[in-house]
């Protein structure tokens, strides 16, 4: 069975789905996405994702492609044409095909719209999350409007790779205060030795992560203390336990920062608890 991608109003074998090479997402990074985790066939967290969707587009004041109902239908189209059971769908908007020309295309020049979706090893994922991660440090050398989920992640690109040539898995971005901001593709959190978490304020400097809004709620409802506020790269040394959070690895501990073993090198009990309630607040659709 071939992989299908919806491409401007067309399902298409995916190894021959293509944009015009005008495209102000290819020229200019000049559009924004969403990735949505699929569990047992089921879009998870939908309604917020298109809220964050429609927020990114908003700032960007690019319109949005067609009406929320029917990208609904594109979106499950696009997860059951690919048999995706567990995975992610992934949507991505642009403003549109244009002759280059850095201001903004003539009004009523159509927006682009791609649809993907894929499959990911469950099990694979489960094991990382039994294992723990490594993480590593890098300065915040990204622009001031993070919040928006724009397709512009060159300086995340290049702290992926950075973590990955140093043996690890994500990068933490730190903030010229010494503070950390969020990781390269997820939100960064940790648990002091007093056992509170602790995760930075979704201000401009991050982007608000639906797993980081959903598992606010599961804090609550587990009675656990929090605060919300930047934390420091020494306190994450220090720290009792570590996470991230992202909709495709839900939450992930962190074993290890830079040189500092995190909880002896295991997984925390709070990120392990917090890892397996998460599916409990999730809305399915
Ligand atoms: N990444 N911060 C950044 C910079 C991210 O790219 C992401 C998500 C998050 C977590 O957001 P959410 O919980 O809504 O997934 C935080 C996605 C998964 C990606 O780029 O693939």
């Amino acid at each position: 069975m071939s992989r299908i991608a919806y491409v401007n109003g067309r399902y298409c074998v995916h190894a021959d789905a293509a944009v015009h090479v005008e495209d102000r997402g290819y020229q200019f990074a000049d559009g924004i996405y969403e990735v949505c985790e699929v569990s047992e066939g089921r879009l998870v967290d939908e309604r917020r994702h298109m809220e964050r969707l429609k927020r990114s587009l908003s700032e960007l004041r690019i319109p949005v492609p067609m009406s929320m109902p029917a990208l609904s239908i594109v979106l499950h189209e696009t997860v059951r044409r690919n048999r995706v059971i567990e995975g992610l769908v992934y949507v991505q908007i642009t403003r549109g095909v244009a002759p280059r020309d850095h201001g903004f295309p003539p009004a009523g020049t159509p927006p682009a719209l791609v649809v993907t979706a894929k499959s990911l090893d469950r099990a694979r994922i489960d094991r990382t999350g039994h294992d723990g991660i490594t993480v590593v440090t890098l300065p915040d050398n990204r622009w001031e409007r993070v919040d928006i989920k724009s397709v512009a992640l060159l300086p995340n690109v290049l702290a992926k790779q950075t973590a990955r040539e140093r043996g690890a898995r994500e990068a933490w971005f730190v903030d010229r205060d010494g503070r950390i901001t969020e990781g390269a593709s997820s939100n960064a959190w940790i648990v002091t030795a007093a056992g509170e978490l602790v995760t930075r304020p979704a201000d401009h400097a991050i982007l608000r992560g639906i797993t980081r809004t959903v598992l606010l709620e599961v804090i609550a409802a587990h009675g656990l203390t929090l605060q919300e506020r930047p934390f420091t790269v020494a306190e994450a040394y220090a720290a009792r336990e570590a996470f991230v959070t992202s909709a495709s690895q839900s939450v992930q501990p962190v074993v290890r920062v830079d040189d500092h073993v995190i909880g002896g090198g295991k997984p925390g009990p709070i990120a392990l608890t917090l890892r397996s309630k998460f599916h409990g607040h999730t809305e399915f659709s």
